[in-house]
């Protein structure tokens, strides 16, 4: 079976309701990236970013895989796919596809603030005196911008052995995510599914669609 990997972002769940980062003028959910999704920000402001997580965990409960995330687990019918995503929420999860590496954390996990792989299942909101094993305060279990990308090697693996590049839903603004194209063979077909010119690149095949609407025509290029 040949093998694709697929790099997911915001885009691929914004059809299920779930906003995106930087099709708002730079805002996410009225707040700047930077003042809730970094260290410098957690660590000026713990409570404000406890509660921005908090309640996009709560929205996860309100929210479902789309037609875009389910023709991913399809897909393993006929190819061995891995899907290497930025999105931090569970809808790959619950579309139930089999090779999932989340490069940027998950919202239904909380970690110690002291140590990062101090990790635990965690459904609910995190308050400010819930505490992780070693005693230190819970944290959400996201990369912030300013600290490593723990999975980054494994991606990296991934992708130096696709024979397919799908790329869904992200503007490829955020590295080292984004420089994972980079890392594919020589010729291999990349597929861009966005409905904006985002990410421009003269070797790939730009699908300009939403993604659950370009699902007939990455078809047609898979000869499915
Ligand atoms: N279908 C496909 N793509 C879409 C859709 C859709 N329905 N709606 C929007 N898009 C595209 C946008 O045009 C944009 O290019 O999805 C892309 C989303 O880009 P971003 O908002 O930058 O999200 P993403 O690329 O996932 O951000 C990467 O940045 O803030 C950090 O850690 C955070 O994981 C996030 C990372």
């Amino acid at each position: 079976m040949k093998k694709i990997v697929v790099l997911t972002g915001a885009g691929i769940s914004a059809e299920s309701g779930i906003s995106t980062f930087r099709d708002s003028n730079g805002l996410w959910e009225n707040h700047d990236i930077m003042e809730v999704a970094s260290v410098s920000g957690y660590n000026k402001n713990p409570q404000l970013v406890q509660d921005f997580y908090n309640k996009r965990r709560q929205q996860l409960f309100e929210v479902h895989p789309n037609k875009a995330h389910l023709f991913l687990k399809e897909l393993e019918q006929n190819f061995n796919v891995t899907i290497i995503t930025q999105n931090v929420d569970d809808l790959h999860e619950r579309a139930e596809s089999s090779h999932l590496i989340h490069l940027h954390g998950e919202l239904r996990k909380a970690r110690s603030e002291r140590n990062e792989n101090m990790i635990i299942n965690w459904n609910k909101d995190i308050k400010i005196g819930d505490l992780a094993e070693d005693g230190s305060q819970l944290r959400p279990h996201i990369v912030w911008f300013g600290e490593m990308v723990p999975m980054m090697d494994n991606a990296i693996k991934e992708v130096k052995t696709a024979d397919i590049l799908l790329v869904i839903g992200t503007s490829m603004k955020v590295y080292p995510a984004a420089s994972l194209i980079d890392y594919v063979k020589n010729n291999i077909q990349i597929i861009y599914i966005d409905p904006n010119d985002s990410f421009q690149s003269n070797s790939i095949i730009h699908i300009k669609k939403k993604a659950t609407e370009a699902i007939d025509d990455i078809k047609k290029i898979l000869g499915l």
